[in-house]
């Protein structure tokens, strides 16, 4: 078997890539793991940046997103209960940040890919990556008990962050810089009635809180809780209360009880993966970076990559020029480290740290209220 470009993964990263290959007429399969039921199902992020909803839209992946993505002008940050509005829009020229789960990214992504005749094939995992310094780079994977091989001129490596494009690039040259953070979030999925509000971010002498959006219908509601915490210790009603203390809403006006969709434990982990791209080997998205989710960067980093290497990758097939794929990892780290700097800052000035003392408390307060009046 044999393409110009062979995909590993088929979350928003891959999908997209091969969208906008194919738009510029340039062959691509993708190979996945999972099953399309479990890819369209898994509960991920969801705040897109502008330049991620104009690339969806280039994609010609945009129709549900433009009639039930809720473009939000500004975030709230609560501090001890009381409420501050950063409003984005006024403040740097009508920009906003539209909510808009990544579920259904990654669904409208696998629609308009199949429709155009796209090639993704579903339970599909790749065992292994061979000659990728050669031009004739191949993927060896799994198809129906078979073991087959795909060979093509580039691979991307869009497997995200338990992947295993990146161990391909060898020990001698890549770098792997990470950072734990002493504690998780514990995430629900709630049905609730039709609420008006913004995205809230609290910090609390409980602990960081977050209130978000999915839909109209649907909140994405987030506590800070220790990284072993075990889900069972934590009830709906328990959640809901938390989240009432930490965003000093005792009468649930902004957190409502609802029906749980989904309960899930996010660790707060960072890495970085240098360089991106060895040979005919480029790495994108989460397979190359993991940001924590406070600052709601890691799809949007993962669309950015993908946004610089199908540039290059058009470039080359358009003129044969290579100067675009070599400068392909500089370029995306650029960026990566500056997302980096921004979610450690965001994560660090909102969470309480078990070893916290109250000189650091302070530094935390007068951090926000120096972006707060900013
Ligand atoms: N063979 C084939 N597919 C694989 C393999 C493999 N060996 N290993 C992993 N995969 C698949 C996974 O099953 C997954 O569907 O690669 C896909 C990677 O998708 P994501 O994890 O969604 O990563 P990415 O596309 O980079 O998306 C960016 O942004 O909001 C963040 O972390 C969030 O998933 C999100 C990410």
């Amino acid at each position: 078997m044999r393409t110009q470009v062979a995909i590993i993964g088929a979350g928003p990263a891959g999908l997209l890539l091969s969208q906008l290959l194919h738009l510029a007429g340039i062959e691509s399969i993708v190979l996945e793991d999972r099953s399309r039921q479990h890819v369209e199902g898994r509960i991920r992020a969801g705040i897109l940046e502008p330049s991620t909803v104009e690339l969806l839209r280039e994609a010609g992946a945009n129709a549900r997103l433009d009639r039930e993505g809720l473009v939000h002008h500004g975030i709230e940050i609560a501090v001890e209960g009381e409420r501050h509005r950063i409003p984005l829009s006024e403040l740097t020229g009508g920009r906003c940040v539209t909510a808009y789960g990544q579920t259904k990214v990654v669904q409208d992504l696998i629609a308009v890919r199949l429709a155009s005749g796209g090639d993704i094939r579903f339970e599909t995992p790749v065992s292994r990556l061979a000659d990728i310094a050669s031009d004739r780079p191949k993927l060896i994977f799994q198809e129906n008990g078979r073991e087959r091989e795909l060979s093509s001129d580039f691979i991307a490596g869009c497997d995200g962050s338990h992947g295993i494009a990146r161990s391909a690039i060898p020990e001698a040259v890549r770098r792997i810089r990470e950072r734990l953070y002493p504690f998780a979030w514990l995430g629900i999925l709630v049905e609730a009635k039709p609420i008006g509000a913004e995205l809230v971010y609290a910090r609390h002498s409980r602990g960081f809180a977050l209130f978000s959006l999915r839909s109209r219908s649907l909140a994405r509601n987030y506590i800070q809780c220790p990284p072993e915490e075990d889900l069972a210790r934590w009830p709906d009603e328990r959640i809901f209360e938390e989240m009432r203390l930490r965003l000093e809403d005792p009468e649930g006006q902004l957190v409502r009880s609802g029906r749980v969709l989904d309960k899930s434990l996010t660790p707060m982990r960072s890495f970085v993966v240098e360089p991106m791209q060895h040979g005919r080997l480029y790495l994108a998205g989460d397979a190359a970076h993991i940001v924590t989710p406070t600052g709601a960067k890691g799809l949007n980093l993962a669309v950015a990559d993908v946004r610089l290497l199908s540039q290059a990758l058009i470039e080359f097939y358009r003129s044969g020029a290579t100067a675009l794929l070599e400068s392909y990892s500089t370029r995306a780290l650029a960026r990566v480290w500056k997302a980096q700097r921004f979610s450690w800052w965001m994560t660090s000035m909102l969470h309480k740290f078990p070893d916290e003392d109250s000189f650091e408390t302070r530094l935390h307060r007068a951090e926000l209220d120096y972006l707060l009046s900013s």
